[in-house]
């Protein structure tokens, strides 16, 4: 006992007893005044939040952010000035698995990050694609129910996918990603990470610039077959958190370099003439012939959470946060994730969910919110508790007024899907494909289409044929293939 601290209640108080409750008799009834034993059941009961709504399996560790070169002439962030470095937070993701899910699943991964800037905290809630399924943020909760459980049968449907899919073919470019060897990373190490959306940069001039933002793992680009996730996930459902956790703890730090593509403000409209995609399309890429990768640092993993509860689980990114030097897009997925996580984390965490230790800024914080549940750790000036004020509170600064976009249109629903180009992105990306690239391109669609109804089989079809006709016969024949290898599971034109 002498060398190790006192037990105490959460109120301080020394306990002593943790291991018989207070009884009337040794086999009597308990009393309501064991008053610790009480604390602890009702603690039992609330030590779980809500899990994310979606991306709700995750890994994380803190590292570093060392700009290795000279990109002033885009931004004055300062996180972004040459041989700055700042301390920041990963954290990884699967988005449609529950918090127990297997980590070596078929899924797009997150790839959040969280840099304590001295200017405040700057998030880039990214994936390890660069494009995404859906290009509105109407279509999103659609979209993530057919990735989540069926309400009657509580299972994951692949009817709803597939329908969701066929239905939306702006989704062709991510859903051939997704199928293809790149879509079960082997861990969070062995994956790219991308911003994904277009997003802007300002310098001191006043000149924006729209950039992609890139992190290329230096650990290789490695992914899993679905065999080989079988095998894996049969040996072990967390082998995500051992490769990350482990690695770390042996030293071996976990490095990506940070590139960006930039284009000026102005060329997006040319952009868009020239290629007939938006700039601001979060289903397309830019060609890196056009806007190359232009090399900015490296970003190093090297210290885990202690307590993964709070550092990981109650950790929360807003694509809504950035700093000076740093802004948004009119790409809409973007627009609407700027509402949607700061909602989300008062829902799960709590009003002043920036006030946990994980979230807080490094850098002095001064705002006039008030109240509500634990708003801890704000220091304010009591007579200053309103704006404007004659007692010393904190004012705005003008200097770090972001410029004014200048490429704009008219407000309205615009109906910008009609004749939109769907096809060539996925198309280059096929063409890309050897022989073993497409084979398990193919296996891997037909066995996630098994059992989907045929009508629904065919659009998609339809779609694989605007790609390539190889593409389309390709996913045919593994489709037969799969439903003579396999038939209880029934495929949809088996089931027929
Ligand atoms: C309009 C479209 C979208 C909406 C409304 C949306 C909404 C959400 C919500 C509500 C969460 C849970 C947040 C939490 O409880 O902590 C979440 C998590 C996440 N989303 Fe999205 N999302 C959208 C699109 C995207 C896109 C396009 C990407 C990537 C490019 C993305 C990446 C992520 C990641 C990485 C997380 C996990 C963040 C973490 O690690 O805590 N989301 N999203």
């Amino acid at each position: 006992m002498a060398d190790r601290p006192r037990l105490t209640t959460s109120a301080g108080a020394p306990l002593a007893s943790n291991q018989n409750s207070k009884t009337v008799g040794a086999n009597g009834p308990v009393l309501l005044e064991d008053y610790q034993l009480i604390e602890k059941l009702a603690h039992q009961n609330r030590e779980r939040i809500p899990e994310r709504v979606v991306h709700a399996k995750g890994w994380g560790a803190y590292g570093t952010l060392t700009v290795t070169e000279d990109v002033s002439k885009y931004t004055r962030a300062k996180a972004l000035q040459p041989g700055t470095k700042t301390e920041m937070l990963a954290r990884f993701s699967t988005v449609a698995g529950e918090q127990g899910a297997a980590d070596a699943e078929r899924d797009v991964r997150g790839f959040s990050l969280k840099f304590y800037t001295e200017e405040g905290n700057w998030d880039l809630v990214g994936n390890n694609t660069p494009v995404f399924f859906v290009a509105d943020p109407y279509k999103f909760p659609d979209f993530i129910h057919t990735q989540k459980r069926h309400p009657r049968t509580n299972m994951r449907s692949a009817t709803a996918m597939w329908d969701f899919w066929s239905l939306c073919p702006e989704s062709l470019h991510q859903v051939t990603i997704l199928m293809s060897d790149r879509g079960l990373p082997v861990s969070p190490m062995h994956m790219n990470g991308y911003g994904s959306h277009t997003f802007s940069l300002w310098n001191d001039a006043g000149e924006r610039y729209w950039v992609k933002f890139h992190f290329k793992t230096r650990q290789g680009h490695k992914h899993l077959t679905n065999e080989e996730a079988v095998e894996v996930v049969g040996n072990s459902r967390e082998t995500y958190q051992e490769q990350l956790f482990g690695s770390i703890e042996d030293g071996q730090f976990p490095k990506w370099d940070m590139y960006i593509q930039v284009m000026p403000e102005m060329e997006a409209e040319e952009f868009e003439k020239k290629t007939g995609w938006s700039a601001f399309d979060l289903t397309k890429v830019w060609p890196h012939g056009d806007y190359p990768l232009i090399k900015v640092g490296e970003l190093e993993l090297n210290r885990n959470p202690d307590n993964y509860f709070a550092e990981i689980e109650q950790s929360a990114f807003n694509p809504s946060n950035v700093v000076p030097g740093i802004g948004f897009s009119p790409d809409k997925m973007l627009q609407g994730r700027l509402f949607s996580y700061p909602d989300a984390h008062r829902y799960r965490i709590g009003t002043h969910y920036e006030s946990l230790e994980v979230n807080k800024p490094r850098c002095p914080v001064a705002h006039y919110h008030r109240d509500g549940t634990m708003p801890f750790g704000l220091k304010t000036n009591p007579d200053a508790y309103y704006e404007p004020n004659s007692f010393g509170g904190p004012v705005e600064d003008p200097s770090v007024e972001e410029p004014p976009h200048r490429y704009a249109g008219q407000v309205g629903r615009h109906e910008y899907r009609a004749n939109a180009d769907h096809y060539s992105q996925p198309r280059a990306l096929f063409t890309m494909f050897d022989a073993g690239q497409r084979d398990r391109l193919f296996r891997n669609i037909a066995g996630a289409m098994a059992g989907v109804p045929s009508e629904i089989v065919e659009r998609q079809l339809g779609h694989f044929e605007k790609i390539d006709p190889a593409y389309a016969e390709g996913v045919r024949t593994a489709i037969a293939a799969h439903a003579e290898d396999n038939p209880s599971a029934s495929t949809s034109h088996a089931a027929e």
